[in-house]
């Protein structure tokens, strides 16, 4: 299983401008988008590919396309919302599931309240999506839940990753791939992510 910390140029950029706690929430959610755009550009990179002839104006190119592969993606509510536009654009055909989770603030312990998920999730090559990997106890909870039903090659694609997080979820999946802009070294007594960039779900929706 591969770590995987996307640190092209764009990305940090983007990153720094999205920690900072001036950037408001139309920025905000611009960012990520953009983030998840080009974090998934990596995480696609090993899709497999297929000859076809393509008529060009002047002759017959030999070209590759993707090979027919089914994706899914599933975003972790509420964050995990703000990447699909951005993986959408590039992956259009790809089916969205949603996944709703959340963190009890006191015992820290992933809550989950709705799901509505692909009926062909076995067939897919699932991307689970959410921007913050903290504990790790929501990632796993929502790996376990996915293979419940079936999943089979799953994907973690995030954007910010504590190493306590990654451990976790290293441990408990350990054929999940975690692509990632950022690992940061701690959380803080609250299970946030230091330093972080606060709450994403509040961040993106202007809750906070
Ligand atoms: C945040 C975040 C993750 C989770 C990460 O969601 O988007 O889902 O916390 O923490 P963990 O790794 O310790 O489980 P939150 O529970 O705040 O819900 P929200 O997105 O609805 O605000
Ligand atoms: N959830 C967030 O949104 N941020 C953190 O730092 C941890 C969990």
């Amino acid at each position: 299983m591969a770590v995987v910390l996307v640190d092209h140029p764009l990305v940090q950029h983007k990153l720094s401008i999205l920690r900072d706690k001036r950037t408001g929430p139309k920025e905000f959610r611009e960012l990520i988008e953009e983030l998840s755009s080009l974090i998934a550009y990596e995480a696609t990179r090993n899709l497999s590919l297929e000859m076809t002839d393509v008529e060009t104006p002047l002759e017959v190119a030999h070209c590759r396309q993707i090979s027919g592969k089914k994706l899914g993606l599933i975003p972790i509510l509420r964050a995990g919302l703000g990447m699909i536009g951005g993986i959408l654009r590039l992956v259009p055909a790809a089916k969205v599931g949603h996944l709703g989770m959340y963190r009890d603030p006191k015992t820290l312990q992933p809550v989950d309240y709705y799901y509505k998920i692909p009926e062909d999730l076995p067939e897919r090559d699932i991307f689970l999506l959410d921007p913050m990997l903290a504990t790790g106890g929501s990632a796993v909870a929502s790996v376990k839940f996915l293979r419940d039903r079936g999943a089979r090659t799953i994907t973690f694609m995030g954007i910010i990753a504590s190493r306590e997080g990654i451990r976790a979820l290293q441990e408990a999946a350990p054929d999940v791939d975690i692509y990632t802009a950022a690992i940061d070294e701690e959380l803080n007594d609250h299970g946030y992510i230091v330093p972080g960039l606060g709450d994403a779900g509040d961040r993106l929706f202007g809750t906070e």
